[in-house]
């Protein structure tokens, strides 16, 4: 695949992961990205998982048509990208790698050698010139890891994206951006939207008019609304004017609660109602969901005096990552000894700019008609609060 007439697309796509990060299920696989810079020089960006040596060698082969590589510029050492470091280093002897001095430093980890004798270690504003091709190195700390840095092709308007701006799936696969993209960024970045705002401040000086990051699609239209989605997100600030109703039930009581009230909502117009199992559906997916819309109802049974395994696991996603700005309910089932909505409530108490609302649903073992008339009150509440 070309990207240009100088640059092309070397990596590979999995379709073997069971989990990606040992915990993202990804049921459209995943890619792992590389490019090729064919200039007076030329640069490899980045290799990819180990168990696609074979493949990405191939594919760096023939890109070379005969040629051989000046440069291997590593933007991120996670092995999903890093893996083939020392082979290519064996492989092409003559190759100097280039990256931040902290990914040296993970190189002596990962690998035992940090290059010392065969290295270009590049921060912020460092350029390299490759011919008609110069690139200028961004460093992005923590978007994913502490030794990212992305480079900026001057020449064509390229920012090579490390981890940022991908997507789970594998290229093979028609996919639209948005909903794996937001997945992938809430599951893996969305604790450092700090982070992500910083580098975005950097990226607005640079006239960017494609991305290629290190998962899913080169990015070469319309890139302002893919930089808009990252301020949205990086910002915590909701994406849709939505309810999502996140639930655990162990009988099925619970579970009534929570489809009444959606009912309830849609009945009175609200158009956004999503409603999640999270002991039965995907948690990263659940964790998108919460961070894409503006409301969340909890709804969770007490548990050993706690709540169920799932709902604390759930909370956990949020509050690591900076769930904030949002507003948020509670449904709680207690047969004997209602504990559910005091331990979410304490669990979010860290949270920023939460709004709760004042009616809140307290089920003793089944969902009553009392229940009812309160979640009525309720999807009124959400309703206005929309
Ligand atoms: Fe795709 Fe953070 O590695």
């Amino acid at each position: 695949m070309h990207i240009n007439k100088d640059i092309k697309y070397i990596g590979v796509n999995d379709h073997d992961i069971d989990l990606f990060e040992g915990q993202y299920d990804v049921p459209l696989g995943m890619s792992y990205n590389s490019y090729l810079i064919l200039d007076e020089k030329v640069a490899v960006t980045d290799t990819v998982d180990a168990a696609f040596r074979d493949e990405w060698f191939k594919n760096l082969s023939e890109a070379l048509g005969g040629r051989l590589p000046d440069y291997l510029i590593v933007h991120h050492m996670e092995p999903d990208h890093s893996a083939l470091i020392k082979d290519f280093a064996n492989e092409y002897p003559g190759a100097v790698i280039v990256s931040s001095a902290k990914a040296f430093g993970m190189m002596k980890n990962f690998i035992g050698t940090d290059f010392e004798h065969r290295r270009i270690v590049v921060s912020d504003g460092d350029t390299l010139a490759l011919g008609t091709h110069e690139l200028l190195f961004v460093t992005a700390p923590m978007v994913h890891w502490p030794e990212v840095i992305m480079s900026y092709d001057k020449t064509d308007g390229i920012l090579f994206s490390a981890d940022a701006f991908g997507k789970f799936g594998a290229l093979d696969i028609e996919d639209e951006w948005d909903c794996e993209a937001r997945r992938y960024y809430f599951g893996i970045v969305g604790k450092y939207g700090a982070q992500v705002q910083s580098l975005l401040k950097k990226a607005s000086a640079l006239d960017i008019k494609t991305i290629c990051p290190l998962h899913g699609p080169v990015l070469t239209e319309d890139i302002r609304r893919y930089i808009s989605l990252y301020d949205t997100w990086s910002s915590y600030r909701p994406e849709d004017s939505g309810v999502l109703i996140a639930y655990t039930s162990v009988y099925g009581n619970t579970a009534r609660a929570a489809e009444y009230l959606a009912d309830k909502l849609r009945e009175l117009g609200c158009e956004r109602v999503v409603l999640t199992d999270l002991a039965r559906s995907d948690m990263a997916e659940a964790i998108e969901d919460a961070f894409r819309y503006d409301r969340l109802v909890l709804a969770t049974t007490t548990y050993n005096a706690d709540i169920f395994p799932h709902m604390r696991h759930f909370i956990e996603g949020l509050t690591e990552r900076g769930y904030k700005n949002r507003t948020v309910a509670f449904i709680e089932n207690g047969s004997w000894a209602p504990m559910a909505e005091k331990v979410m409530r304490a669990m979010l108490d860290g949270s920023k700019n939460l709004k709760f609302t004042e009616n809140n649903i307290r089920i003793m073992s089944a969902f009553s008609k009392e229940n009812e008339i309160v979640a009525d009150a309720l999807a009124k509440e959400l309703l206005s609060l929309g």
